[in-house]
């Protein structure tokens, strides 16, 4: 039986980690959690998504993983406590992120695109010392993608009204501050063609190899995806994700 890798989000965002995720380690299956029942997770209190994240991560503890990846940036940000109830490691997203983000950029203007909480909690900001920053609340971009509204006009009116005026500052990067918004990276392209986006994928490999090595080649990996939601709305929003082969489950947390 091969090892267990658990990765949570409120939604779907955090599925664009986990397909990613899941080609670097054949050898782990992957079991996936979408609150969806509770997103979005961007306009809770602190408190709120505290409680949900150690419900989350106790939720995968509880189906034998061994280590959870915290696939979305709120959640991250707002974990402080969770390992008091878990011995399992945790990786989080936001710092290693922003530190890549570091490395990119050249002229020190950087502009973070995430949630209302996390730009509130001023989460990136402690980690992008010596930079110009540039913080826009993007909360309203979530709903999109989970109605399935990626590359339409609608996704392209709101990335634009929320962009627009950040053109002409020097920026040269953009942090994906929501695993939501990889998923929106052509209509943000629309906007400022000539940024540098970062997205969090590679930044939490190397957390994750950090903690458990290098993955190796496997066969007969299994991918288990949980919602908290209506599993028949969730099976619908699944369609771009190519997890054809995937299991799908109602989780009642
Ligand atoms: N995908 C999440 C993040 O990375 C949160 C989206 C939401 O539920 O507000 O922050």
């Amino acid at each position: 039986m091969n090892k267990k890798i658990g990765v949570f989000d409120s939604g779907l965002g955090g599925i664009t980690v986990l397909n990613y995720l899941k080609d670097f380690y054949p050898n782990y299956d992957f079991i996936y959690l979408a609150d969806s029942l509770n997103c979005p997770y961007g306009e809770k209190t602190s408190k709120e998504i505290e409680n949900l994240v150690t419900k989350n991560t106790l939720f995968l503890e509880s189906l034998g993983v061994e280590v959870v990846v915290i696939a979305c940036n709120t959640a991250s940000a707002n974990s402080g406590d969770v390992e008091r109830y878990t011995q399992i490691p945790i990786v989080r997203i936001i710092k290693p992120t922003a530190l890549a983000a570091l490395k990119k950029t050249k002229t020190n203007n950087i502009l973070v695109l995430a949630t209302n909480l996390t730009i509130e909690n001023k989460a990136y900001d402690k980690y992008l010392e010596g930079v110009n920053i540039y913080s826009v609340k993007g909360s309203r971009l979530v709903p999109i993608v989970e109605s399935g509204l990626m590359d339409t006009k609608e996704a392209d009116r709101v990335v634009l009204e929320l962009l627009d005026g950040y053109q002409n500052k020097g920026i040269d990067t953009l942090i994906l501050g929501c695993t939501h918004f990889p998923l929106l990276k052509m209509s943000i392209k629309k906007v400022m063609p000539d940024v540098v986006l970062v997205d969090s994928f590679e930044p939490v490999r190397g957390e994750l190899e950090a903690l458990i090595g290098k993955g190796e080649a496997g066969k007969m990996q299994k991918i288990t995806l949980y919602t908290t939601g209506k599993i028949e709305d969730f099976k619908k929003q699944l369609g771009i994700f190519h997890l054809e082969n995937a299991i799908i489950k109602e989780a009642r947390i």
